[in-house]
C-alpha cells in the first residue's frame, strides 16, 4: 500500500495525463505510436478483462477481473468471455447482436454488468485503456470519424487501425461552420468514462411501456432552441442525450430488457446490427458500444413463445447465467453479502453458512438418473469431493444429464434475509447452524407464494442439510476431544501400514516395546477395515492395493500419508471416533460432570475456541447438541 502522499502524487499525475488536449493532427501522432487507443468498444472491454490476468486451472479459466466478486460461475464467465467478448473483440458477427444475460433472480447478472461498468471507468483512466474523443461532440465520438470515407482505406493501411462509423450531425456542422472542413484543426481530448457524468457508460431501465419515450434512448428535439435555429433537422436544436448517445464508446446496460415495448427493442436492434440508430430528422447516427441486457427466465420463455418475436430473437445472443452450484463457493457469496451489510458484528458459528449453503445448493440441483446417485452425493461431487461410487471424472456426465441445472432454486438473498431475521428474533451475539436452519424453515412457512409441494421439497432439503451438519458436528467434537488429532491419526495409520506390509509379505512385525517378532495384528487391521465395509474376502485385495499405491508414491518420490487414500482416511477417522465415542458420549451428556470430566470439557471448549473458530457460546452449544446426537 502506497502512503497517502505517494497516492496523491500518482493521482495528480493521472489527472494531468487525463487532461490531455490537442488537435486531430496531435491525436494522429498518438495513434501512430499506439494504435491500441483507437480500438472499438468491444475490443476495449475484452482487453480490460484480459489485462487483469487469467489463471488456467484444469481446463477452466479463472478471470481475475471477476474473481473477487463473482463466485462459482467460472464456466459461465468463460463462455461469456470466449464466445461473446473475445469474438466480438475480433469484430466477428456476434458483436452485432445484443448480449442478453438470462438467469434466475439474484444470480449475479447485475453484478457482472456492474463490474464491467466500474471496470471500464477505471480502465479508461489507465494508459492501456486510454480513450480519446472529439472535444465538443455530445457523443464523445471517435476522432477517426473525421476522416472522409474516400481516404479511409489508405489510412487504415498506413496506420493499421480500422475505422467504423460516420461523423455525428453535430460534429459535421461544427467541422464546416467552425473549422471550414479542416479536420486536422478539430480539437481532440482524452476522456474518462464515468456513468455519473454520462460519459461512455449508460443504463437504461424500462418504465411504464405506455408512457416510455424512445427519446430516453436516442435523445430528443430541444424545443427551447428550435425557434432560434428554425428547423428540426438542425443539430443545434437536438439534444444528443439519450442513453445510447451517452454510452457511445463504452457500454450500456439494458435492465430487464424484455419488459420493454417492441418498438424499443427494434431501435436497439438496428443499432447493434448496423452500428447506428435513427434519431429525429437525421440520417442514421453511428454508435459504438457494447449493449448488455438482462432478464429472468420466465420473461425469456414468454418472449420466445411469442411468434412475433422471432426476428428479434435471432438478433440476440442469449447467455445463461445459472446459480452457482458449489457449496464452498456459495459460502463465499454469503460472506461477501454479510460484509456488505450490517450483519458483520455478530459471531457466525463455524459451519453455519456452510449448512445454509448446502440447503441452497440442494434446492438448485436436478435429480440424476444414475444408479446410486442422490442429491447429497451430487452436491459433494460438484464441490470437488469424491463420493462412494463416483469420482470427479464422472462430473461431465452428470452435468450433461442436467443441462439447465441451476436455473431455479433458492437465491442468495433469501439466505441473507433469513440470517438477518434469525439475528433479530434471537437477540443474541452468535448464530449457529441450527439457528440458521430453523430460520430457513420458518421462512418457508411465511413465504406467501410457495406451493405446498415446493414447500415440502424445500423442507426435505432443510433436513438433509441438517443431517450433513450432524455428521460435521460429531466429527468436530470428536476431533476436539483428541488432544492431538492429527498425531493420533498418523500413529494409527502407520501402525496399520506396518501390519499390512508384514501381512502381504508373509513376514512378522517387530513389537515396538518388547522387540519380539510377532504375527501381524489381524484384529487391529480388521477393526479399521470394517469401518468402511471391507469384507473378510476382500481384505487381501484391499491391503495389496494399498501397498501398490505406496510404491507408486515412492517411485514419484512422494510420501504416502493418511490423506493420500480417501477410503483409508475415512476408515482411520471412523476407527478413532469409535474408540472415542463412549467417552465423548458420557462426557457431553452428563448433567453433573465430575472433576475429571469437567477438565476434559473445558479442554475441548478451549480447543474449539482457539483452533476451530468457535466462541464460548457456540462451543458449548455444539457440545450439548452432539451429546444429544450420540445418545440417540
Ligand atoms: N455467483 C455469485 N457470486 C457472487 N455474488 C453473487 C453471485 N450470485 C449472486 N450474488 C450476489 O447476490 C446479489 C444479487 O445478485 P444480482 O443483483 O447481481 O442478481 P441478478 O441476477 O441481477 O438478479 P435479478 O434478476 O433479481 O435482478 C448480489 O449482491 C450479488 O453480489
Ligand atoms: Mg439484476
Ligand atoms: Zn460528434
Ligand atoms: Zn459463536
Amino acid at each position: 500500500m502506497l502512503d497517502f502522499f505517494e497516492r496523491l502524487e500518482k493521482h495528480r499525475k493521472e489527472e494531468k495525463q487525463l487532461a490531455w488536449e490537442g488537435n486531430f493532427r496531435d491525436y494522429l501522432e498518438l495513434v501512430a505510436k499506439n494504435p491500441h487507443i483507437a480500438q472499438l468498444s468491444h475490443a476495449r472491454v475484452y482487453d480490460m478483462i484480459k489485462n487483469a490476468g487469467i489463471e488456467e486451472n484444469e481446463g477452466t479459466k479463472n478471470y481475475n477481473f471477476f474473481s473477487d466478486e463473482i463466485f462459482g460461475l467460472d464456466k459461465t464467465l468463460q463462455r461469456l468471455i470466449e464466445e461473446y467478448f473475445h469474438s466480438a473483440a475480433k469484430r466477428l458477427d456476434v458483436r452485432k447482436r445484443i448480449l442478453l444475460l438470462m438467469g434466475p433472480v439474484s444470480g449475479g447478472k447485475s453484478t457482472i454488468v456492474t463490474l464491467l461498468k466500474r471496470g471500464l471507468e477505471k480502465y479508461s483512466r489507465t494508459d492501456e485503456g486510454a480513450v480519446y474523443a472529439i472535444r465538443d461532440c455530445p457523443m464523445h465520438e471517435d476522432p477517426l470519424h473525421l476522416i472522409p470515407t474516400e481516404l479511409r482505406e489508405g489510412f487504415q493501411e498506413e496506420y493499421g487501425v480500422y475505422i467504423e462509423g460516420n461523423l455525428c450531425p453535430s460534429c459535421r456542422l461544427t467541422l464546416e461552420a467552425k473549422y471550414q472542413g479542416r479536420i486536422e484543426d478539430v480539437p481532440v481530448k482524452r476522456i474518462a468514462f464515468s456513468e455519473e457524468e454520462r460519459v461512455g457508460i449508460g443504463t437504461f431501465t424500462p418504465s411504464d411501456p405506455k408512457s416510455q419515450d424512445i427519446a430516453d434512448l436516442t435523445g430528443s428535439i430541444d424545443f427551447s432552441t428550435i425557434s432560434e435555429f428554425g428547423s428540426e433537422s438542425d443539430p443545434r436544436a437536438y439534444r444528443f442525450d439519450g442513453e445510447l448517445n451517452k454510452a457511445n464508446r463504452g457500454l450500456m446496460e439494458f435492465q430487464e430488457m424484455l419488459k420493454c415495448d417492441e418498438k424499443f427493442l427494434w431501435n436497439l436492434l438496428s443499432l447493434s446490427q448496423e452500428g447506428n440508430f435513427k434519431a429525429g430528422r437525421f440520417a442514421l447516427i453511428s454508435a459504438d458500444e457494447m449493449i448488455i441486457a438482462h432478464t429472468n427466465e420466465s420473461e425469456y420463455k414468454a418472449f420466445i413463445s411469442n411468434k412475433k418475436n422471432e426476428a428479434l430473437q435471432s438478433r440476440i445472443i442469449i447467455m445463461p447465467v445459472p446459480y452457482n452450484l458449489k457449496v464452498s463457493e456459495e459460502v463465499k457469496i454469503y460472506n461477501k453479502l454479510i460484509n456488505q451489510g450490517d450483519l458483520n458484528n455478530i459471531h457466525l458459528a463455524p459451519h453455519a453458512l456452510r449448512t445454509a449453503s448446502m440447503f441452497s445448493i440442494l434446492s438448485r440441483l436436478k435429480e440424476s438418473k444414475k444408479q446410486g446417485m442422490d442429491l447429497v452425493k451430487k452436491m459433494k461431487l460438484y464441490d470437488g469431493e469424491d463420493v462412494e461410487g463416483f469420482k470427479q471424472k464422472d462430473l461431465m456426465e452428470l452435468q450433461a444429464e442436467a443441462i439447465d441445472e441451476g436455473m431455479s432454486g433458492v437465491d442468495p438473498r433469501y439466505i441473507i434475509n433469513r440470517l438477518s431475521s434469525a439475528l433479530i428474533t434471537q437477540d443474541t451475539v452468535c448464530i449457529n447452524a441450527l439457528d440458521v436452519l430453523r430460520s430457513l424453515k420458518d421462512g418457508l412457512d411465511q413465504h406467501p407464494s410457495i406451493t405446498q409441494e415446493e414447500k415440502e421439497r424445500l423442507l426435505n432439503f432443510v433436513s438433509l442439510a441438517r443431517k450433513e451438519y450432524d455428521e460435521i458436528a460429531k466429527k468436530e467434537v470428536q476431533k476436539a476431544f483428541v488432544y492431538s488429532y492429527e498425531e493420533s491419526a498418523k500413529t494409527l495409520f502407520n501402525n496399520y501400514l506396518d501390519n499390512v506390509e508384514a501381512f502381504c509379505n508373509c513376514v512378522k512385525v517387530t513389537d515396538p516395546i518388547t522387540e519380539d517378532e510377532i504375527d501381524p495384528d489381524e484384529r487391529l487391521m480388521r477393526s479399521i477395515e470394517e469401518q468402511i465395509g471391507v469384507s473378510e474376502n476382500a481384505k487381501k485385495t484391499f491391503r495389496e492395493e494399498i501397498l501398490i499405491r505406496i510404491s507408486a508414491f515412492a517411485r514419484k518420490g512422494r510420501t504416502f500419508d493418511y490423506n493420500c487414500h480417501e477410503r483409508l482416511r475415512e476408515a482411520i477417522e471412523k476407527k478413532l471416533f469409535v474408540d472415542l465415542k463412549d467417552i465423548v458420549k458420557i462426557t457431553t451428556s452428563t448433567k453433573t460432570p465430575d472433576e475429571e470430566q469437567l477438565k476434559r470439557i473445558n479442554g475441548v471448549v478451549e480447543r474449539l475456541v482457539n483452533e476451530h473458530g468457535y466462541c464460548s457460546t457456540c462451543a458449548n452449544e455444539l457440545l450439548k447438541y452432539t451429546g444429544s446426537l450420540l445418545n440417540r
